[in-house]
């Protein structure tokens, strides 16, 4: 079955405050859809809410994967139905090494009994994190742990390279990046395009979406997707800013509003 993911009213809260209020989003296998918008507008809620993250509280609304609602399962069933995220700010985990880490992840998706053989993981391993230009050593050091913020973002696409996800978001996973380093995580992202994947790419900068085409481009505001297009709306977004589809739709600031 083609990868399928559809998103369907779906609102979310953190401590009580309703940030998420009715996300609607369909992505099928082979699509890359961009999410743009203002800071503190919920893109980055979206991404944890989808994933499951304890402090975010999904009040309506499902977002099904090939025909399971991923919002009832706990993380690791959703990271077993096929979801990737590549956080923002990903975590550091002290103690833990990146090898151990990646590991006990593609382990985790594999049945009891069909766990993937050292020799095999460290071959898999080391050939991804060349393509991705890594140091070896990175296998080595704790998950994170004083990695520099482009290096982070870079051990995010070896971990989605390694766990073949059926959707992954990734969210401002150009911020900190090298020009170098786009290229070669751009370059990562698109040979994971295939038809049984969907992507969904949380960006400030259209700069990233030179290197990544997306077939949608969708606007984030005030915890709604306001707008949709193709890649010319990212450009004219990069152009012009978000006044204008503010003035559009409408939309007050809500700050202002407050006021
Ligand atoms: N753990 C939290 N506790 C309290 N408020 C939070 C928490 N996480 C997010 N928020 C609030 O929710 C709103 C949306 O935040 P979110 O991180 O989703 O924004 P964003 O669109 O990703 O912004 P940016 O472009 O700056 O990354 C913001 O107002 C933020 O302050
Ligand atoms: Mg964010």
């Amino acid at each position: 079955m083609a990868t399928q993911f559809v998103i369907d009213g779906l609102k979310a809260a953190i401590e009580g405050k309703e940030i998420l209020k009715g996300i609607n989003l369909e992505i099928k296998g082979g699509e890359i859809h961009a999410i743009m918008g203002p800071n503190g507008t919920g893109k980055s809620t979206l991404a944890s809410a989808l994933m499951g993250h304890p402090k975010y509280e999904v009040t309506e609304g499902t977002a099904v994967l090939n025909g399971e609602d991923l919002l009832e399962m706990g993380v690791d069933e959703r990271a077993r139905a096929g979801l990737f995220l590549a956080m923002q700010y990903p975590s550091e985990i002290p103690g833990v090494t990146n090898s151990d880490f990646l590991r006990s992840a593609i382990n985790a998706r594999r049945e009891e009994g069909n766990e993937i053989s050292l020799i095999k993981f460290i071959r898999q391993m080391e050939g991804k994190m060349k393509e991705l230009e890594m140091n070896p050593e990175f296998a080595h050091r704790y998950l994170n742990e004083g990695f520099s913020g482009g290096e982070k973002k870079r051990n995010e696409i070896l971990q989605m390279t390694l766990l073949d996800p059926k959707i992954v978001v990734l969210d401002e996973i150009d911020s900190g990046l090298d020009i170098d380093a786009l290229k070669i995580v751009s370059n990562g992202v698109n040979a994971m395009r295939s038809e049984d994947r969907g992507f969904l790419i949380i960006t400030h900068y259209q700069r990233l979406l030179n290197y990544i085409t997306p077939d949608f481009v969708h606007v984030m505001m005030q915890g709604r997707i306001v707008k949709s297009g193709g890649p010319e709306l990212a450009q004219r977004l990069e152009n012009e800013g978000y006044d204008w589809v503010k003035e559009e739709l409408g939309i007050v600031d809500e700050t202002v509003g407050q006021a």
